[in-house]
């Protein structure tokens, strides 16, 4: 296979974790490159369920697995992680993960602002997963993080760690007036677990480009999607990340030449989580269908996911920033028993048709969709492995969504499951591989 980014299209959630297993069986490495544990992947391997929200989802697959710098990553959160993961029969030694030595830490700070800022914002929270990301995300770019490599020399971590809780302690107490942190504490914790982190810590940029020239093929898993991008989002209610295609390269220490791939996992239908505009939002019955029978609940914090029609708008927009070589449509079984399915493939706003995603949040909000309709199906699709089997008006709703996008749709899920996919003839190319 080619060396492939997978990236979500939408705002998250759209099934990234199952196809990075699912393709995981067909290269050498996998490494996610933004993000952190705010991703929630879920896999379904024989009925069996696992959530992943930092360690790559090509682990299950055996494969070699990376952390890259571009992630930020809870230190505390990847040991229970790996636990947890031990528990589950798979082997996360550092032979088979490694993280930069780049990568920032979310320190407990970076979580209590996280959380004290949303309780100050109130009705104008931005609906966080609480996880410290953003404030981490913060001091990478205020140059005052604290990086994997920095636990290799404890002396200067300890001054590191003990000036910028002096900072942030003030913060702390004289803005939001909540717990401070205790210094010597979160030292000592540091200390007591640097010994269990250290063997993962290595140069993955290095190992990367190696890997490459010696003919290995890497999965680069995306985290969030393209709607909760820090630059091409719907800003401000977005993460702090970049999670557009083209950071899967710096955000993994390699160059873009190396992206030979660029796969948008779209799902049949949109969903959201936390705050922000989301113009085909439904607050009908078939909006609670769509909850139900997808169940639409966040794989990270159990919030019940906002759902609503398919948004041909965000699509493209979705295709230009990424630069989409192909679509993955996932959860079209959700779709089953509907008797009219819409797209939406414009906006209206004020009198005006709107073909491009807007930049402006007041404008965004203030878009209403133009849908068209399409007959939906009666079938049970969930059991379908062969695209020639699905009902008519099934592959005509693939095919709109191919012209309406000019990307084609080249892997099809039908349900949560590893094997409940249709992979398309020509998904495999000859060359190059
Ligand atoms: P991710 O964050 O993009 O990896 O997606 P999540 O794991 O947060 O959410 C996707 C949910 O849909 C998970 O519960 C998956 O098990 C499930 N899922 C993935 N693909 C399909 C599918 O084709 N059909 C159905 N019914 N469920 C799916
Ligand atoms: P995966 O990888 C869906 C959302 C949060 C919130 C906003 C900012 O599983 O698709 P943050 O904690 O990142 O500062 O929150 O982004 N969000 C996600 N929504 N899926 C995710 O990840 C998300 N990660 C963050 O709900 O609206
Ligand atoms: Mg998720």
């Amino acid at each position: 296979m080619l060396n492939t980014v997978i990236v979500g299209t939408q705002w998250g959630d759209e099934g990234k974790g199952k196809i990075v297993d699912l393709l995981s069986l067909h290269v050498d490495y996998v490494v996610r490159f933004q993000g952190g544990n705010n991703a929630g992947h879920t896999m379904v391997i024989n009925g069996k369920k696992i959530i992943s929200h930092l360690i790559p989802s090509g682990i299950i697959q055996n494969k070699k697995c990376f952390i890259g710098n571009g992630v930020v990553v809870d230190p505390i959160v990847l040991l229970e992680e790996i636990n947890y993961f031990i528990k589950n029969k798979i082997d996360v030694s550092p032979a088979r993960m490694k993280i930069s030595n780049k990568c920032h830490m979310i320190m407990p700070y970076h979580k209590l602002i996280d959380k004290a800022r949303e309780i100050k914002k109130g009705k104008n929270k931005i609906g966080t997963t609480g996880r410290g990301i953003g404030p981490c995300y913060e001091d990478k770019a205020a140059r005052r993080g604290i990086r994997f490599a920095d636990l290799l020399e404890p002396e200067l971590f300890i001054e590191k760690l003990t000036e910028i809780i002096e900072e942030k302690n003030l913060y702390l107490k004289n803005y939001f007036h909540t717990n401070t942190i205790d210094a010597k504490s979160v030292i000592n914790e540091f200390l007591t677990i640097k010994e269990q982190l250290i063997p993962y810590i290595d140069d993955v940029s290095v190992i990367l480009y190696n890997g490459i020239n010696k003919g290995k093929k890497i999965l680069f898993e995306g985290a969030q999607g393209t709607h909760l991008d820090i630059e091409h989002g719907t800003y401000p209610f977005v993460t702090s990340s970049s999670t557009a295609s083209a950071n899967a390269a710096c955000g993994s220490g390699l160059g873009p030449n190396k992206l030979e791939q660029i796969l948008g996992i779209v799902k049949a239908y949109t969903t959201r989580v936390g705050s922000g505009p989301f113009p085909t939002e439904l607050f009908d019955e078939t909006g609670e269908k769509l909850q139900e029978k997808g169940i639409e609940f966040g794989a990270t914090t159990g919030r019940q996911r906002r759902c609503g029609w398919l948004d041909m708008v965000m699509l493209r927009n979705a295709v230009r920033i990424n630069g989409l070589t192909g679509l993955v449509l996932t959860k079209l079984d959700v779709l089953d028993g509907l008797d009219e399915i819409k797209i939406c493939n414009n906006y209206k706003y004020k009198d005006k048709i709107i073909q491009e995603f807007p930049s402006s949040i007041e404008t965004l909000e203030n878009c209403t969709p133009i849908y068209e309709s399409y007959q939906g199906w009666n079938d049970d699709i969930s059991k379908i492995r062969e695209y020639n089997e699905l009902p008519e008006p099934a592959k005509k709703y693939i095919k709109i969504i191919e012209k309406l996008s000019q990307v084609q749709v080249k892997i099809i899920s039908l349900g949560a499951d590893r094997k409940a996919t249709i992979i398309r003839e020509d998904f495999f190319p000859k060359t190059k591989s």
